[in-house]
C-alpha cells in the first residue's frame, strides 16, 4: 500500500507525529508500505491565491512549490494520514494551507482514498473532525478518526503522549486494521 502522511505540526516528535508513528507500525504489522512523510512546517507551500487556474482543464496548480510533490504523493497514495494537533479548534495553519491547495484535486484526484485523521488535542477536536465527515461521503473517503485528548482538566497541565499509552495502542489498532485494506 502507498501511504502519504501529513504531519501538521511545527513540533517534530511531539504528540501528532507520535500518534503518526504508533498508528505505522501497527500498519507495518502486514509489511512494509511505501511511506511518503511530509513535515508541512519545513516545506516552501504558498497559501491558496484563489487563482482559479485550477479551475480549467488540466486541473493543476500553476503556484510551483513545496505542494506539487504532496500532489504526486497523494494521487498515488491509497492511504492518506492527516496527523494534526487543534489550534484554534482547527488544524495548524500549516496544513490548512495544504487542504487549501488541494483545491487542484477537488477537480479530481482527491476522491476514493482512505483517510486515517489523527489529532490530538485540550479542549475541542469536533470543529476539524466535522470538516472531514462533512466532506468524505462527496469524495468517496473512507473516514477514521482518532482523537486523543493531551491534557488534564484538573491540574491544567499537558500530558505528554507518552503518558497516554491506552492512545497510543488504540493509535496502533487503527493501523493494523487498515493494513488489512
Ligand atoms: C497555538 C496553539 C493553539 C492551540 N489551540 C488549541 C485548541 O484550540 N483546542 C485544543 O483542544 N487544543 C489546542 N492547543 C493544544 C494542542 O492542540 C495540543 O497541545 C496538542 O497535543 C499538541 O500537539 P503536538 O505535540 O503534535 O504539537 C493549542 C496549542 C497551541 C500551541
Amino acid at each position: 500500500m502507498k501511504v502519504t502522511v501529513l504531519h501538521g505540526s511545527p513540533r517534530r516528535g511531539k504528540n501528532s507525529d507520535t500518534l503518526a508513528e504508533r498508528f505505522l507500525d501497527g500498519l507495518n504489522t502486514s509489511g512494509k508500505h511505501v511511506v511518503e512523510h511530509f513535515y508541512i512546517n519545513e516545506l516552501p507551500i504558498t497559501p491558496c491565491q484563489g487563482c482559479l487556474s485550477c479551475a480549467k482543464p488540466p486541473h493543476n496548480c500553476k503556484i510551483q512549490d513545496g505542494m506539487q510533490a504532496i500532489y504526486k504523493a497523494y494521487r498515488d497514495s491509497d492511504l492518506i494520514v492527516w496527523a494534526s494537533p487543534m489550534y484554534w479548534g482547527y488544524l495548524t495553519a500549516q496544513l490548512k494551507i495544504v487542504q487549501d491547495r488541494m483545491e487542484a484535486l477537488a477537480w479530481s484526484g482527491f476522491e476514493d482514498k482512505t483517510f486515517a485523521v489523527l489529532f490530538t488535542y485540550r479542549h475541542h477536536y469536533q470543529s476539524a473532525a466535522g470538516m472531514f465527515e462533512r466532506i468524505s461521503p462527496h469524495f468517496n473517503i473512507d473516514l477514521h478518526i482518532l482523537e486523543c485528548c493531551t491534557y488534564d482538566p484538573e491540574t491544567r497541565l499537558d500530558i505528554p503522549i507518552g503518558e497516554l499509552p491506552e492512545k497510543l495502542e488504540e493509535a496502533y489498532m487503527l493501523g493494523v486494521e487498515l493494513s488489512r485494506l
